[in-house]
């Protein structure tokens, strides 16, 4: 699936001592291919989440259209959108999220209880919890994992449906050497079996699973090399 964005930005209204508006993302054009593993690098505050949640359908863009497939996202309406993005898009948000009343195992499966497969994709769900080294933990509640198991359940989380895009910001930064290498290869596999892969990255390592890399500076988005 091919995501593309034409003339995208967001603004922000910045609520403090001297409150103004600001575009944290600057009107972007940008295409994210299909089979490949595209990263986007950038320092703090840069801009890369806000970015992220506007391609993950997450967050509304202040102007500009995302394509997805030639369809217009944010025109659609919210049940379909949600609906497209459970189904299509795999995406590992930079904060810690999950569901604490449920096992790691359920919060896995929980998008694809969405869709009334969840039963069908038990042996899925534990085959990437396995991947993720987390099989021993199925049954623990997500409440009691540790930042780093807590970010493995959310990568495992994402790839539950299959999706053909996967977005996922800063997925390993809370993740040791081996971990790292494992999940990027994960990802890296993904891209070869035809996703579209998009990674926000801080890390040095992450730089040589990509086949395109892009630095956002101040909101504006420009291709590295
Ligand atoms: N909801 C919001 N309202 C107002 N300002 C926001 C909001 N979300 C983000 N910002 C601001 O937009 C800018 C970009 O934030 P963003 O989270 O996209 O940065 P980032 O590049 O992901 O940073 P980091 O590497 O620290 O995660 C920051 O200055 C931030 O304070
Ligand atoms: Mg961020």
């Amino acid at each position: 699936m091919k995501l593309l964005c034409e003339g995208i930005s967001r603004r922000f209204f910045r609520n403090g001592k001297n409150t103004n508006f600001f575009n944290a993302v600057e009107k972007t054009f940008f295409e994210l291919p299909e089979g490949a593993v595209t990263e986007i690098v950038g320092r703090s505050g840069s801009g890369k989440t806000t970015f992220a949640n506007i391609l993950s359908g997450l967050l509304t863009p202040t102007e500009g259209v995302l394509l997805i497939d030639g369809v217009d996202f944010f025109s659609l309406p919210d049940e379909k959108r949600s609906q497209f993005r459970n189904k299509n898009i795999g995406i590992v948000p930079q904060g810690q999220t999950g569901l604490s009343s449920l096992t790691v195992l359920e919060n896995v499966l929980a998008p694809a209880f969405m869709y009334g497969d969840g039963k069908e994709k038990e042996s899925l769900a534990k085959e990437l919890l396995s991947q993720m080294d987390l099989f021993e933990l199925c049954d623990v509640y997500s409440n009691e994992l540790s930042g780093g198991e807590l970010r493995r359940m959310s990568i495992a989380r994402a790839l539950i449906n299959s999706p053909k895009i996967i977005i996922a910001d800063e997925p390993t930064g809370d993740l040791d050497d081996d971990t790292t290498r494992l999940v990027l290869s994960l990802f890296r596999k993904k891209a070869d079996e035809g996703a579209s892969v998009l990674i926000v990255t801080h890390e040095h390592d992450a730089l040589q699973y990509a086949d395109q890399i892009y630095r956002m500076e101040k909101g504006v988005l420009s291709k590295e090399g």
